[in-house]
């Protein structure tokens, strides 16, 4: 019950800085003592220092700070293949271009322990452009295909060691996706849950479903949790907001069926800017989230009886 802490103050894939300062508002909000509250033993191994980006330029001229983000990635990847094996990893963003890096790593773990690894992308966006397609050029709209082994990563982003299927992949929340990114994923094999499945059939029997499947295939599953999931109104402090959000109920019992699937290894808590927040609201929802992953409950409703 060990519970490892990794900041990642990744800024070069957004659009605008700010998310550098995600890991220090975590950890101000309480995250550390949220999961020692829990019982979990919690070993904070600082911010994680990228090595100098490499030469490198792409020919698409949309392209920012690949350099930057691909020195972040081959940090990240080994950062998290260390702490996967040591105890629950959770990796503080930091914007999400550092994903194609900490889940990388944890699925490098995972194939040496014979185990699968499944990831749910919690997310407004897809996060699916290739280094071709993307028009705005921000990386971080790009680590899912990256990592799922999409065209065109190699030789500028590291050469991951272990590649997601994208049959593994769940993306839940889904309500903003470019024109490339919905070419791509219409060959991709990836389990698509949009808001409007969210609204119809609602978000606990898409999410039991899939578990269902990670379990049936004895795989494990990594959680990357992009604060622009969640509805602007509860959670401001994101530079990507998109109306029409997750609501916190529907937040909190994603995280709760998350726990009791028991198939959660690692967690990415990504997309938070300090700078645009309210008080430290997004940034103490984001700790109380990721205390409902880790077990946080009042009432057990198998044995009908309150938790002490
Ligand atoms: N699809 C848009 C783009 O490529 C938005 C990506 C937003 N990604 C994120 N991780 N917030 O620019
Ligand atoms: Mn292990
Ligand atoms: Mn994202
Ligand atoms: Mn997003």
């Amino acid at each position: 019950r060990r519970c490892i802490l990794i900041g990642a103050p990744v800024q070069e894939g957004a659009g605008r800085p700010g998310c550098d300062m995600g890991p220090s508002a975590l950890r101000a909000a309480g995250l550390r003592e949220a999961l020692r509250e829990l019982g979990f033993e919690v070993e904070d191994r600082g911010n994680v220092t990228p090595p100098p980006p490499p030469p490198i330029t792409h020919p698409n001229p949309a392209v920012k700070q690949l350099p930057e983000v691909a020195a972040w990635t081959r940090a990240l990847a080994e950062a998290a293949f260390e702490a996967s094996g040591a105890g629950f990893p959770i990796f503080l963003g930091g914007d999400h271009s550092l994903s194609a890096g900490t889940v990388a790593g944890v699925a490098r773990h995972m194939a040496q322990e014979g185990r699968g690894l499944f990831v749910l992308w919690l997310d407004a966006h897809a996060d699916f452009h290739t280094l071709e397609t993307t028009t705005s050029g921000n990386l971080h709209g790009t680590p899912l295909a990256c990592l799922t082994g999409q065209p065109g990563f190699t030789p500028f982003m590291p050469e991951l060691a272990a590649r997601v299927r994208p049959e593994n992949v769940c993306m839940l929340g889904l309500r903003s996706v470019d024109p490339a990114e919905r070419i791509a994923l219409n060959e991709a094999g990836v389990t698509v849950c949009d808001m409007r499945a969210v609204d119809e059939e609602g978000l606990a029997p898409l999410l039991r479903a899939f578990l269902k499947r990670v379990a049936a295939a004895d795989g494990v599953l990594h959680v990357s949790l992009d604060v622009d999931f969640l509805d602007p109104d509860i959670a401001p402090g994101v530079g990507t907001t998109v109306p029409g959000g997750a609501t916190l109920r529907e937040a909190h019992l994603a995280m709760e069926i998350l726990h009791d699937s028991g198939l959660v290894r690692s967690l990415d808590l990504v997309e938070l800017n300090p700078f645009l927040d309210e008080r430290g609201r997004t940034a103490h929802l984001l700790v109380d989230l990721a205390a409902s992953l880790m077990g946080r409950r009042i009432f057990d409703r198998q044995t009908r009886s309150f938790l002490q």
